[in-house]
């Protein structure tokens, strides 16, 4: 089974795999790093996880991180340390592969840094989590990264460390006017922590396929969303990897014949954080907007940067395209409750871009800027549907919401959810039944 975001993040994913690892043997993550923010809520207590995997609180399952991933080691020790905390055991179960490519301190600078120059120079921020992970990636692919591996060899990351941190060095001054970096340091926080990631580092692809051998169910978890994807996201303000579920396979190692069932996550209305077109948002400034009850009843903060979301209308002509690149075999709609209240909701069903009529989210960002959305628009509900765990518990209203979206989007509605908690899940049809 793999786990996507349909949208532009933080549409509900780790809650949702916390839910279905009920039922799976060990959960991977694929692609991006500590830039994501899950949230779990278990009988009332709230974790947020960003590079372990949200199946982690489910006691005694396999996680693992895969090759796709970007891991900065001092985060990663922090968030097991966080949660070894809470009592929550994770090293004897925790495989990272060897092959994931680390953010160091000068990928967080050069983020950082070019944030700025973009800013000053009018270019407008992309509005990075700034975790260094777009630097990172850019190492990966220009095939100079140091990676996991090599931390099992001080001398070889020493020689590598040493040639990456000149090259960046100079970017870093010459260009983005920021501080060099020093090598001791850097070299002497990653020998140290490279002595308990170490213990964790696995040939996981391999492992993967003899867990599967084995009858194991595994659950691939995407970060971020289909539309932040590097290639099909909403260039140039996307993130640095793939988030589409084909990458799920790439991103651990195994065969795409692996992924059965691919699970779409899907708000009931729309967030985006940081900057880039959204057709379908509303101010949020004024109480009394429907722009402002999404954000305060949604909570729209981001996990990571405690950034405010920006919020907008469900669009239908957005998820077609994402059902389309992921070939999403069924739906969980999340935050339905959130909806509660609001006397009317409008779905985005096209645009309307240049004079012409457009159904499905056109790929080049100035256009998806330049579109004006055409609206459908439904009558709300009375009474709550928060917690609700029966689909005929929910008011009609919403069940003919619900409905009207799953025609629009193309797919299946399997789950819906109706608030943070583990128990707030409605099962229509279960993905693990499919
Ligand atoms: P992710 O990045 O896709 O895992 O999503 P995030 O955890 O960043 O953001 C989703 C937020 O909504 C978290 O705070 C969740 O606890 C919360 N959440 C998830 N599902 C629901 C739901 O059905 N209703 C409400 N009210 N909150 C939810
Ligand atoms: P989860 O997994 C929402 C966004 C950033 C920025 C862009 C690039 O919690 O859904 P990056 O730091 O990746 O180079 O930033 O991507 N972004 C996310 N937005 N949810 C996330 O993760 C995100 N991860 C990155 O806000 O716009
Ligand atoms: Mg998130």
């Amino acid at each position: 089974m793999v786990v996507v975001g349909t949208q532009w993040g933080d549409e509900g994913k780790g809650k949702a795999v916390d839910w279905l690892t009920d039922h799976a043997q060990g959960v991977v993550r694929f692609q991006g790093g500590h830039n994501a923010g899950h949230t779990l809520v278990i009988e009332g207590v709230k974790i947020a996880l960003q590079l372990i995997p949200s199946g982690v609180m489910r006691e005694g399952l396999a996680c693992y991180i895969g090759n796709g991933v970007v891991v900065d080691p001092v985060h990663l020790l922090a968030e097991i340390e966080r949660l070894e905390a809470m009592g929550v055991s994770v090293r004897q179960r925790l495989f990272i592969s060897e092959s994931c490519p680390l953010i160091l301190p000068f990928h967080v600078a050069l983020d950082k840094a070019r944030e700025t120059l973009r800013e000053t120079s009018g270019a407008g921020k992309i509005g990075t989590t700034g975790k260094g992970i777009g630097p990172a990636y850019e190492d990966k692919v220009a095939r100079r990264a140091l990676r996991v591996q090599d931390l099992k060899h001080p001398e070889r990351f020493a020689k590598r460390l040493r040639e990456l941190l000149e090259l960046h060095n100079v970017v870093l001054t010459d260009y983005l006017h920021a501080e060099p970096l020093a090598f001791e340091p850097i070299f002497e926080q990653a020998m140290q922590v490279a002595e308990q990631v170490k213990p964790m580092l696995a040939d996981v692809g391999y492992l993967l396929h003899l867990a599967q051998r084995g009858g194991a169910n595994i659950l691939f978890e995407g970060a971020q969303g289909t539309l932040l994807d590097i290639d099909h996201g909403t260039y140039p303000y996307v993130t640095s990897s793939n988030c589409v579920a084909g990458n799920a396979a790439a991103g651990s190692g195994v065969g795409p014949q692996m992924l059965h069932y691919i699970l779409g996550i899907t708000k009931a209305y729309t967030t985006r954080v940081g900057a880039g077109p959204f057709p379908t948002e509303l101010a949020m400034d004024v109480p009394g907007t429907v722009g402002h009850h999404l954000s305060t009843v949604g909570q729209e903060r981001g996990t990571v940067t405690g950034r405010p979301r920006r919020c907008g209308w469900f669009d239908a002509a957005l998820l077609k395209r994402s059902v389309i690149i992921n070939g999403l075999s069924g739906l969980c709609i999340t935050k339905l409750d959130v909806l509660d209240g609001l006397p009317e909701i409008k779905v985005c069903v096209g645009y309307e871009l240049h004079g012409k009529r457009v159904d499905i989210l056109p790929l080049d960002a100035d256009d998806i800027a330049a579109c004006t959305p055409i609206y459908e628009s439904f009558p709300g509900w009375e009474g709550s549907t928060f917690g609700a765990t029966q689909w005929d518990a929910l008011p009609l209203n919403a069940k003919r919401y619900l409905e009207r979206l799953q025609e629009l989007i193309g797919a299946p509605i399997a789950m819906v959810s109706t608030g943070p908690d583990r128990v707030h899940t409605i099962v229509l049809r279960h993905p693990y039944a499919a």
